[in-house]
Protein backbone atom coordinates (compact mmCIF):
# COMPACT_ATOMS: atom_id res chain seq x y z
CA UNK A 1 0.00 0.00 0.00
CA UNK A 2 1.42 3.16 -1.09
CA UNK A 3 0.06 6.49 0.86
CA UNK A 4 -0.42 9.26 -1.40
CA UNK A 5 2.42 11.94 -1.27
CA UNK A 6 1.18 15.58 -1.73
CA UNK A 7 4.50 17.65 -1.95
CA UNK A 8 5.13 21.19 -2.70
CA UNK A 9 8.25 22.43 -4.07
CA UNK A 10 8.45 26.35 -3.71
CA UNK A 11 11.44 27.12 -5.52
CA UNK A 12 12.99 30.07 -5.36
CA UNK A 13 9.94 32.05 -4.17
CA UNK A 14 9.08 33.24 -0.14
CA UNK A 15 11.21 35.08 2.03
CA UNK A 16 10.74 33.96 5.82
CA UNK A 17 8.21 35.97 6.80
CA UNK A 18 6.02 34.71 3.69
CA UNK A 19 7.03 31.16 4.09
CA UNK A 20 5.72 31.33 7.86
CA UNK A 21 2.68 33.23 6.66
CA UNK A 22 1.87 30.09 4.47
CA UNK A 23 2.01 27.20 6.10
CA UNK A 24 0.61 28.93 9.37
CA UNK A 25 -2.57 29.45 6.79
CA UNK A 26 -1.99 26.34 5.27
CA UNK A 27 -2.48 24.37 9.10
CA UNK A 28 -5.77 26.48 9.45
CA UNK A 29 -7.00 25.29 6.73
CA UNK A 30 -7.31 21.79 8.88
CA UNK A 31 -8.92 20.64 11.56
CA UNK A 32 -7.37 17.43 11.42
CA UNK A 33 -4.79 15.72 9.39
CA UNK A 34 -5.43 14.75 5.76
CA UNK A 35 -5.30 10.85 4.97
CA UNK A 36 -2.57 11.42 2.67
CA UNK A 37 0.80 12.56 3.60
CA UNK A 38 2.20 15.99 2.86
CA UNK A 39 5.55 17.93 2.79
CA UNK A 40 6.63 21.63 1.76
CA UNK A 41 9.96 22.23 0.38
CA UNK A 42 11.01 26.00 1.28
CA UNK A 43 14.19 27.85 -0.18
CA UNK A 44 16.89 27.16 2.18
CA UNK A 45 16.88 30.34 4.48
CA UNK A 46 13.29 29.79 5.18
CA UNK A 47 13.84 26.26 6.39
CA UNK A 48 14.99 26.25 10.09
CA UNK A 49 11.85 29.44 10.76
CA UNK A 50 9.45 26.98 8.75
CA UNK A 51 10.53 23.62 11.25
CA UNK A 52 9.65 25.34 14.33
CA UNK A 53 6.20 26.16 12.86
CA UNK A 54 5.36 22.74 11.58
CA UNK A 55 7.04 21.36 14.87
CA UNK A 56 3.84 18.47 16.26
CA UNK A 57 1.53 19.14 12.77
CA UNK A 58 1.13 16.47 9.99
CA UNK A 59 3.25 18.53 7.04
CA UNK A 60 6.66 17.15 6.46
CA UNK A 61 9.92 19.68 6.11
CA UNK A 62 11.66 18.93 3.09
CA UNK A 63 14.78 20.53 0.91
CA UNK A 64 14.97 21.65 -2.68
CA UNK A 65 18.51 20.34 -3.00
CA UNK A 66 21.85 19.44 -1.02
CA UNK A 67 25.43 18.80 -1.53
CA UNK A 68 26.66 15.58 -0.81
CA UNK A 69 30.08 16.49 1.30
CA UNK A 70 29.36 16.47 4.95
CA UNK A 71 31.43 19.66 5.44
CA UNK A 72 34.23 21.61 4.19
CA UNK A 73 35.61 24.31 1.61
CA UNK A 74 32.19 24.07 -0.68
CA UNK A 75 31.38 27.69 -0.72
CA UNK A 76 27.72 28.42 -1.42
CA UNK A 77 26.41 24.51 -0.08
CA UNK A 78 24.46 23.15 2.17
CA UNK A 79 25.24 19.23 3.44
CA UNK A 80 22.68 16.73 4.52
CA UNK A 81 23.90 16.66 7.99
CA UNK A 82 22.54 20.83 8.18
CA UNK A 83 19.46 19.61 6.47
CA UNK A 84 19.05 16.38 9.09
CA UNK A 85 20.07 18.72 12.03
CA UNK A 86 16.83 21.56 11.18
CA UNK A 87 14.36 18.69 10.27
CA UNK A 88 13.89 18.03 6.77
CA UNK A 89 12.25 14.24 6.22
CA UNK A 90 13.18 14.87 2.42
CA UNK A 91 14.56 16.43 0.18
CA UNK A 92 14.44 16.69 -3.66
CA UNK A 93 17.41 15.87 -5.90
CA UNK A 94 18.19 16.29 -9.76
CA UNK A 95 15.06 18.66 -10.01
CA UNK A 96 15.23 19.49 -14.04
CA UNK A 97 16.02 23.12 -13.39
CA UNK A 98 19.17 21.61 -11.75
CA UNK A 99 19.83 19.55 -14.46
CA UNK A 100 18.87 22.12 -17.25
CA UNK A 101 20.17 25.57 -15.71
CA UNK A 102 22.53 24.63 -13.80
CA UNK A 103 24.11 21.35 -15.75
CA UNK A 104 23.83 18.90 -13.05
CA UNK A 105 24.82 15.34 -14.28
CA UNK A 106 22.78 11.83 -13.16
CA UNK A 107 26.47 10.99 -11.18
CA UNK A 108 25.45 14.65 -8.88
CA UNK A 109 22.11 13.45 -8.66
CA UNK A 110 23.12 9.94 -7.60
CA UNK A 111 25.64 10.98 -4.68
CA UNK A 112 23.17 13.41 -3.30
CA UNK A 113 20.82 10.80 -2.86
CA UNK A 114 23.19 8.12 -0.99
CA UNK A 115 24.57 11.22 0.94
CA UNK A 116 21.29 12.48 1.96
CA UNK A 117 20.09 8.46 2.55
CA UNK A 118 23.73 8.11 4.95
CA UNK A 119 21.78 10.71 7.70
CA UNK A 120 18.30 9.58 7.36
CA UNK A 121 16.95 11.75 5.02
CA UNK A 122 14.69 10.06 1.86
CA UNK A 123 15.60 11.28 -1.68
CA UNK A 124 12.79 12.89 -4.01
CA UNK A 125 14.55 11.52 -6.90
CA UNK A 126 13.53 13.92 -9.75
CA UNK A 127 13.04 12.19 -13.65
CA UNK A 128 11.26 13.60 -17.15
CA UNK A 129 12.14 14.40 -20.70
CA UNK A 130 12.05 17.46 -22.73
CA UNK A 131 9.71 18.20 -25.06
CA UNK A 132 11.87 17.44 -28.01
CA UNK A 133 13.15 13.87 -26.84
CA UNK A 134 9.28 13.34 -25.93
CA UNK A 135 8.59 14.25 -29.95
CA UNK A 136 11.52 12.21 -30.69
CA UNK A 137 9.67 9.11 -29.48
CA UNK A 138 12.78 9.11 -27.35
CA UNK A 139 10.83 9.93 -23.87
CA UNK A 140 11.39 6.48 -22.26
CA UNK A 141 14.94 6.15 -23.19
CA UNK A 142 15.49 9.62 -21.66
CA UNK A 143 13.75 8.59 -18.38
CA UNK A 144 15.69 4.80 -18.22
CA UNK A 145 19.15 6.32 -18.81
CA UNK A 146 18.56 9.70 -16.11
CA UNK A 147 16.99 6.69 -13.86
CA UNK A 148 20.27 4.36 -14.20
CA UNK A 149 22.31 7.00 -13.42
CA UNK A 150 20.71 8.98 -11.01
CA UNK A 151 20.16 6.33 -8.52
CA UNK A 152 24.22 4.65 -8.60
CA UNK A 153 25.14 3.50 -5.18
CA UNK A 154 21.55 3.72 -3.68
CA UNK A 155 20.03 1.96 -1.34
CA UNK A 156 16.37 0.74 -1.52
CA UNK A 157 15.89 -0.39 2.06
CA UNK A 158 12.52 0.51 3.64
CA UNK A 159 14.28 3.20 6.04
CA UNK A 160 14.89 5.63 3.06
CA UNK A 161 13.26 4.39 0.37
CA UNK A 162 13.59 6.87 -2.52
CA UNK A 163 10.71 9.01 -4.33
CA UNK A 164 10.60 9.23 -7.72
CA UNK A 165 9.31 12.17 -9.02
CA UNK A 166 8.36 12.30 -12.87
CA UNK A 167 8.23 15.81 -14.14
CA UNK A 168 7.96 16.49 -18.05
CA UNK A 169 9.74 19.11 -18.82
CA UNK A 170 7.68 20.50 -21.47
CA UNK A 171 4.92 20.31 -18.04
CA UNK A 172 6.46 22.67 -15.53
CA UNK A 173 5.26 26.03 -15.19
CA UNK A 174 3.78 25.81 -18.42
CA UNK A 175 -0.02 25.16 -18.10
CA UNK A 176 0.46 22.35 -19.95
CA UNK A 177 -0.06 19.16 -17.74
CA UNK A 178 0.02 15.53 -18.97
CA UNK A 179 -2.99 13.92 -19.53
CA UNK A 180 -3.67 11.25 -16.26
CA UNK A 181 -3.24 8.73 -19.12
CA UNK A 182 0.32 9.61 -20.41
CA UNK A 183 1.74 9.91 -16.98
CA UNK A 184 0.63 6.92 -16.03
CA UNK A 185 2.00 5.45 -19.01
CA UNK A 186 5.67 6.87 -17.73
CA UNK A 187 4.83 6.10 -14.45
CA UNK A 188 4.00 2.26 -15.65
CA UNK A 189 6.95 1.91 -17.23
CA UNK A 190 9.11 3.33 -14.78
CA UNK A 191 7.78 0.77 -12.06
CA UNK A 192 8.47 -1.79 -15.27
CA UNK A 193 12.13 -0.43 -14.44
CA UNK A 194 12.49 -0.36 -11.21
CA UNK A 195 11.33 -4.20 -11.00
CA UNK A 196 13.90 -5.00 -13.94
CA UNK A 197 16.45 -3.49 -12.08
CA UNK A 198 15.78 -3.22 -8.30
CA UNK A 199 12.51 -6.48 -8.10
CA UNK A 200 9.20 -6.78 -7.88
CA UNK A 201 9.16 -5.81 -3.93
CA UNK A 202 11.10 -2.60 -4.29
CA UNK A 203 9.37 -1.71 -7.59
CA UNK A 204 5.51 -2.39 -5.43
CA UNK A 205 6.88 0.07 -2.59
CA UNK A 206 8.98 2.87 -4.29
CA UNK A 207 6.23 5.71 -4.66
CA UNK A 208 5.96 7.99 -7.94
CA UNK A 209 5.14 11.48 -8.05
CA UNK A 210 3.86 13.24 -10.90
CA UNK A 211 4.86 16.89 -11.79
CA UNK A 212 4.14 19.49 -13.71
CA UNK A 213 1.22 22.03 -13.95
CA UNK A 214 -0.91 20.33 -11.02
CA UNK A 215 -3.62 22.44 -10.19
CA UNK A 216 -6.66 21.42 -7.77
CA UNK A 217 -8.89 20.74 -11.42
CA UNK A 218 -6.63 18.32 -12.91
CA UNK A 219 -5.04 16.63 -9.24
CA UNK A 220 -7.91 14.07 -8.97
CA UNK A 221 -7.63 12.87 -12.84
CA UNK A 222 -3.96 12.10 -12.02
CA UNK A 223 -3.88 10.86 -8.90
CA UNK A 224 -6.75 8.07 -9.33
CA UNK A 225 -3.86 6.72 -11.70
CA UNK A 226 -3.07 3.28 -10.09
CA UNK A 227 0.80 4.60 -10.68
CA UNK A 228 0.81 8.07 -9.52
CA UNK A 229 1.42 8.35 -5.77
CA UNK A 230 1.07 11.73 -5.22
CA UNK A 231 2.17 15.20 -6.98
CA UNK A 232 5.29 17.28 -6.74
CA UNK A 233 3.76 20.73 -7.11
CA UNK A 234 4.94 24.05 -7.89
CA UNK A 235 3.06 26.66 -8.57
CA UNK A 236 -0.16 25.83 -7.10
CA UNK A 237 1.61 24.86 -3.67
CA UNK A 238 2.60 28.75 -3.42
CA UNK A 239 -0.91 29.56 -1.98
CA UNK A 240 -2.65 27.74 0.78
CA UNK A 241 -6.00 27.40 -0.63
CA UNK A 242 -4.96 26.25 -4.33
CA UNK A 243 -2.34 23.37 -1.99
CA UNK A 244 -5.50 22.85 0.43
CA UNK A 245 -7.05 22.02 -2.78
CA UNK A 246 -4.57 19.66 -4.18
CA UNK A 247 -4.51 18.04 -0.40
CA UNK A 248 -8.13 17.33 -0.35
CA UNK A 249 -8.04 15.33 -3.72
CA UNK A 250 -5.20 13.41 -2.63
CA UNK A 251 -7.53 11.74 0.10
CA UNK A 252 -9.08 8.61 0.22
CA UNK A 253 -7.33 7.00 -2.90
P1 LIG B 1 4.66 23.62 -11.65
O1 LIG B 1 3.65 22.90 -10.77
O2 LIG B 1 4.75 25.07 -11.36
O3 LIG B 1 4.47 23.27 -13.08
O4 LIG B 1 6.11 23.03 -11.23
C1 LIG B 1 6.29 21.66 -11.17
C2 LIG B 1 7.60 21.37 -10.54
O5 LIG B 1 8.64 21.61 -11.13
C3 LIG B 1 7.60 20.84 -9.17
O6 LIG B 1 8.86 20.41 -8.79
Amino acid sequence: MRRILIAGNWKMHKGVGEAVELVDELLSIFSSPPSCEVAVMPPFTALHPVAGRLKGSFVKLGAQNVYWEDQGAFTGEISPSMLREIGCHYAIVGHSERRHIFGEPDQWVAKKAVALQKVGIIPIICVGERLEEREAGDAEGVVASQLEGSTQGVSWDPETLPVIAYEPVWAIGTGKTATPEIAQEMHVFIRGWLSENEGDGVASRVRILYGGSVKPENARGLLAQRDIDGALVGGASLKAQSFAGIIREGEDL
